[in-house]
């Protein structure tokens, strides 16, 4: 039986050489608490058995889906590759120590970005933003920039991950992986 971990290393490993940018880059989809949905792109920043890692801002649109209903589908496509993956699964927030050794591996300037940002908060001018960002600057002038309260990681544990690959005449090819407890059944899907 394939390992769906092992699997998604081997293509997201071909999608780094063969992607022009970005191959970290996947959709993630959220439902508020009356199940209306949204959908917008962040960069998978850690991934394996327990799950797929992304970081944002905390009083943002999408956190704030994910704190009221905290399941969530995510979504790569490999254009270079002709390949999709689709995983599904309940979120949780990543422990306070994960979220600071990843802030500290980001630029000064995406570090001061955090700070500065309310994301998904109506902004009356770019001037405004700027001066948020001088501002942030700032007050951590000399010294590190810490992780702001508001800013941290969501895990994505997988119940369900599914691989699809193009292949001739549009007979495509999809692998399900399910989770139960700590197995997976692995099954395939008409395309
Ligand atoms: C390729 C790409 C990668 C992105 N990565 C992130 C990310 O990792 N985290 C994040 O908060 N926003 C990221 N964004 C911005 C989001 O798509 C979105 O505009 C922002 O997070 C606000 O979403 P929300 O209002 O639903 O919370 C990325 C956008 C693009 C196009």
């Amino acid at each position: 039986m394939t390992d769906p971990f092992d699997l998604f290393d081997d293509w997201y490993a071909e999608a780094r050489q063969s992607e022009i940018n970005d191959s970290n880059a996947m959709a993630l989809a959220t439902a508020d608490e009356r199940g209306r949905p949204s959908v917008r792109m962040v960069l998978l920043k850690g991934h394996g058995p327990d799950g797929f890692i992304f970081y944002t801002n905390f009083e943002g649109r999408k956190a704030g889906e994910l704190l009221d209903n905290p399941h969530a589908a995510l979504l790569f496509h490999w254009k270079s590759l002709r390949r999709q993956v689709r995983i599904e699964g309940p979120v949780g927030r990543v422990d306070d120590a994960t979220a600071d050794a990843y802030f500290a591996t980001r630029s000064r300037d995406s570090q001061l970005g955090a700070w500065a940002s309310d994301q998904s908060r109506p902004l009356a001018s770019r001037d405004l933003f700027m001066a948020r960002y001088e501002e942030a600057a700032t007050r951590f002038e000399g010294g590190p920039v810490p992780r702001p309260p508001h800013w941290s990681g969501f895990r994505v544990k997988p119940q369900r991950i599914e691989f699809w690959q193009d292949r001739e005449h549009r007979l495509h090819e999809r692998h399900l992986f399910t989770r139960h407890g700590e197995d997976w059944d692995e099954g395939m899907l008409y395309p």
